[in-house]
């Protein structure tokens, strides 16, 4: 078993070898008090053993959100190690962009422009708080980045938000309220309010009629056993991306201001500054994330992986 260390940020990777590796052993250093860890001690373009792809897994589920510094990944390390968690899901390909890329796992996420097109998603604005997916049947459950270029100012931060926390820090009656609530989430737009392939200006106007997911506004993660609050998004504060079933829209609304009022305060969050050859991995069930804008005249590369989940959200 890989000598897991006591966390704290500050501490020093063990000088000792761990057992019978020959390599230094792998450490998890907390990062802040609400969520994300430090994995220290690993390479991940190597064949990891069973019992270290297990302390990785760990604290992935303790800590949310978990980061590797100083990483050296290709594509296909990056697709390999992912692999480790789960079956991955193929990124969108854009429509200028070849189809028979060697990785389709992978999704760019970037602001840089080639041949007029861009080569990523996202671009350069900012991402509001959101999960991934959040708009189809089975979401993964995790999603990970791995830093090829960063803004040279070191702007572009991506902030983690523990939605554990958030569901504890609840007034107990606002929790009730909470109880056996389910939503609908809009499948028609991007989180930066573009249509998805396939809809209509029209398709989610009325939340009611459109067809969409459905999942608890309250989530029991599977393998925590833990209650998260699971929002999906909400494009700015401008656009409703989800509704209450079972109540009237202007009562949904007043709900859910109330919950994303909480989520701004901000209080259960960690943004991380990038670094190139950091890799980032988090739970998408019990974490929400959101990328700040920078400038576009600066260069971002990152790859992303989405690695499946087996289950629906209950
Ligand atoms: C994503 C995402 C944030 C970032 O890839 O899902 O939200 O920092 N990215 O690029
Ligand atoms: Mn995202």
């Amino acid at each position: 078993m890989a000598n897991v260390r006591a966390s704290t940020p500050d501490a020093h990777l063990p000088a000792s070898a761990a057992e019978g590796s020959g390599r230094a052993a792998i450490g998890v250093f907390s990062i802040s008090d609400a969520v994300g860890a430090e994995v220290r001690g690993v390479d991940l373009r190597e064949e990891l053993d069973a019992a270290t792809i297990e302390v990785i897994h760990r604290a992935w589920l303790d800590h949310g959100v978990i980061l590797f510094r100083d990483q050296h990944l290709s594509a296909g390390d990056l697709v390999r190690f992912s692999r480790c968690f789960g079956e991955l899901d193929l990124g969108p390909t854009m429509a200028w962009q070849a189809a028979d890329q060697e990785f389709p796992e992978i999704f760019i996420i970037s602001n840089v422009m080639e041949n007029g097109h861009p080569i990523g998603f996202l671009g350069n604005q900012e991402a509001d708080w959101h999960t991934d997916m959040s708009h189809t049947a089975i979401p993964p459950k995790a999603s990970t980045l791995y830093a090829l270029e960063v803004p040279a100012d070191g702007s572009g931060h991506t902030g983690f938000m523990n939605m554990y926390k958030v569901y504890e820090v609840l007034p107990s009656p606002l929790r009730s309220r909470l109880e056996g609530l389910h939503m609908k989430h809009d499948p028609a737009h991007t989180l930066q309010g573009e249509l998805r392939d396939g809809f209509t200006a029209e398709s989610f106007e009325d939340l009611e009629a459109a067809e969409g997911p459905v999942h608890p506004l309250v989530r029991t993660h599977p393998e925590s056993g833990r209650k998260a609050l699971y929002l999906g998004r909400e494009r700015n504060g401008v656009y409703r991306a989800a509704r209450i079933l079972g109540m009237a829209r202007a009562e949904s609304d007043r709900l859910l201001d109330e919950l994303w009022c909480v989520v701004r305060q901000e209080q259960y969050a960690w943004y991380h500054t990038w670094r190139v050859g950091d890799y980032v991995m988090w739970d998408n069930r019990c974490v929400m994330h959101r990328r700040e804008s920078f400038s576009a005249d600066l260069r971002r590369v990152m790859h992303r992986t989405q690695i499946r989940d087996n289950v629906a959200p209950a």
